[in-house]
């Protein structure tokens, strides 16, 4: 059974995410009082030498060869699966039915209909579920979900996201597992867009239908692996066909009338992690770059006239959500706070017994949006979402 107090976490996976979920585990309790805390109990991978340095530098107590054995586990409460995406359906299932909590990284499955199994066994077993949307957890974002809440807003009109990157716009980079449709399901799309839908569907509400398209601007690379954040290496002259899309875009509709257009692409040169968006409503609009993510550019129509205009807010008041817990205003914080802030809500849920959101129901969710604008892109028309 699990002591609320602790929360032996399971971690599958130890490249880019591993290092950002341990940091966080690391350092939650140092910034906040949780009412559960983790204790890095073990990390899974496939190569002992690799899993062995792994646990030692990221902090875990013991390491598995074998995600199974982490799950049968008597001293696991939690599974973390930063593993690719192919393989987060068989290892959540597998770890609901050991009932143990679940934090899993986006997205959430391969198709919506693999999310909605995964939905359904966490529903089953009872267990608390988080995805890792990391970007709700931006203390200038949860402080613009305040603003539209309280109506300083007003009707929303207009959401526009972009979310670029340009870290495979060499044809030399190698086909690693993200460039794989088997391994990925999706290229872009799952890789950003689904996180300038999750902030969608969180700041403005359900999107109704959508009508997108794709691109893959190069066909073939060489055969390769990752090796940890954005970087890879090629095995040699061998190639293969690139099968996912390196950008996408589309445009759609929300159940509260408001218009929505997206776009993500990994060949935006000179966008290192343009995650961006702008809403507008009646009575006010905001903008957020995640480039300069503790600023936030907000514009009130009710400020005086002859002084209306964008004013930059930087969100690190006590006020501002989450701000408190660092440091004095002013001393910024970063993109490793994202997932502190979201392990402590995941803390909070196990020591509650609820599943915070984002949860399973919104990767679900968030996977209907991603198959219909797939759909729509190679049907050229328009998808009802969840049809
Ligand atoms: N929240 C975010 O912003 C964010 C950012 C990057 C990646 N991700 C997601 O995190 C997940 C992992 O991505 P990453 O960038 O950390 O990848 P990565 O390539 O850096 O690391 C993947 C890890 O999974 C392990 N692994 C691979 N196949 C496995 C298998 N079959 N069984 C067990 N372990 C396996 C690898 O050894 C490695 O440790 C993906 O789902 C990705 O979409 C989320």
């Amino acid at each position: 059974m699990t002591d609320k107090r602790h929360v032996r976490i399971g971690m599958i996976g130890y490249r880019f995410m591993g290092k950002a979920h341990s940091h966080a585990y690391r350092d939650l309790s140092f910034y906040f009082d949780p009412a559960a805390v983790p204790v890095m109990q073990a990390i899974s991978g496939r190569d002992e030498a690799q899993v062995r340095g792994a646990a030692a530098k990221l902090g875990w107590r013991s390491y598995e060869t074998d995600w199974r054995k982490l799950i049968e586990r008597d001293d696991i409460d939690l599974i973390d699966i930063g593993a690719p995406n192919n393989a987060h359906a068989e290892m959540a299932i597998a770890a609901a039915e050991a009932g143990k909590h679940i934090l899993c990284e986006k997205p959430l499955a391969m198709t919506a209909d693999e999310a909605g199994r995964m939905l359904e066994a966490v529903r089953k077993a009872g267990v608390v579920h988080m995805i890792c949307h990391n970007y709700r957890f931006v203390p200038a974002i949860r402080y613009v979900k305040r603003l539209i809440d309280e109506g300083r807003l007003g009707r929303i009109y207009h959401m526009r996201a972009t979310y670029l990157q340009d870290w495979i716009m060499d044809p030399q980079f190698p086909l690693v597992w993200r460039l794989r449709k088997e391994l990925c399901g999706s290229g872009t799309h799952g890789d950003l867009m689904a996180h300038s839908i999750d902030l969608a569907r969180y700041l403005v509400g359900e999107l109704t239908e959508v009508t997108g398209m794709m691109e893959t601007f190069v066909k073939r690379r060489p055969l390769g692996e990752m090796t940890g954040g954005l970087n890879a290496e090629a095995f040699g002259e061998r190639t293969g066909a690139v099968d996912v899309d390196d950008a996408v875009a589309f445009l759609g509709r929300f159940a509260c009338g408001a218009l929505g257009v997206f776009e993500a692409s990994r060949f935006a040169k000179g966008n290192r992690n343009g995650n961006r968006f702008e809403i507008n409503g009646s009575q006010g609009s905001v903008r957020w770059d995640m480039e300069n993510m503790n600023h936030l550019q907000l514009y009130l129509e009710d400020d005086p006239q002859g002084m209306q205009g964008f004013r930059t807010i930087q969100c690190t008041e006590a006020v501002h959500p989450y701000a408190g817990a660092y440091w004095p205003a002013g001393h910024i914080i970063g993109y490793e706070h994202t997932f502190i802030n979201l392990m402590h809500e995941l803390m909070e849920g196990i020591a509650g017994d609820r599943s915070p959101a984002p949860n399973f129901e919104d990767g679900y969710r968030n996977q209907l949006v991603l198959d219909a604008v797939e759909r729509s892109a190679s049907g050229r028309n328009w998808i009802t979402v969840g049809s």
